[in-house]
């Protein structure tokens, strides 16, 4: 089984980080979205795809990048983001358009990141230090777990 993981990091780097311990766990290639076209996704049977939470939204960029994708087959996905608060229900919009296209969604992760919005600047930044070595443990027991269903 081919994997790909999709990253857009934008802010801080955090999702990126947790991309990295993702493809290290369970293997594959590790895709920034600013190198990649829609055709690559046709290389892989397995991808994740990742980013911060804008705006309570995964990053425009990504979002365009996935409903930009023509309807696949037989292909599964996962979904992972970091943010501010830290939410799951952040990854619904894309687990949505990813299931849309046909792919079929094997698992998602989340957990805080550092956070520097607006006024959260003035007072330091939200999460200092996220993702931090918990989160990595999590992320790679979530690594883990996808596994046992590829
Ligand atoms: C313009 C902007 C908007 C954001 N909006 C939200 C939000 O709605 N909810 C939230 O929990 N975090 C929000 N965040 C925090 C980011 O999701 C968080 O810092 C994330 O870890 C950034 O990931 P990255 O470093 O991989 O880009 C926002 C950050 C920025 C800069």
């Amino acid at each position: 089984m081919k994997i790909g993981i999709i990253y857009k990091s934008v802010h801080h780097g955090n999702t990126k980080r947790i991309a990295e311990v993702i493809v290290n766990s369970l293997g594959g290639d590790l895709l920034d979205l600013k190198d990649i076209k829609a055709d690559v996704v046709k290389d892989y049977d397995l991808i994740g795809f990742g980013s911060g939470i804008f705006y309570s939204k995964p990053h425009k960029d990504l979002m365009k990048f996935v409903e930009g994708l023509g309807n696949v087959e037989d292909k599964k996905a996962f979904v992972f983001s970091t943010s501010g608060r830290d939410k799951l229900e952040f990854n619904s919009m894309l687990k949505e358009k990813l299931s849309g296209k046909g792919f079929e969604i094997i698992g998602e992760f989340s957990c805080k990141g550092f956070d520097t919005w607006g006024p959260f600047k003035l007072i330091g930044g939200l999460n200092k230090g996220k993702p931090d070595e918990e989160d990595f443990k999590s992320a790679e027991r979530f690594a883990n777990s996808l596994k046992e269903k590829i």
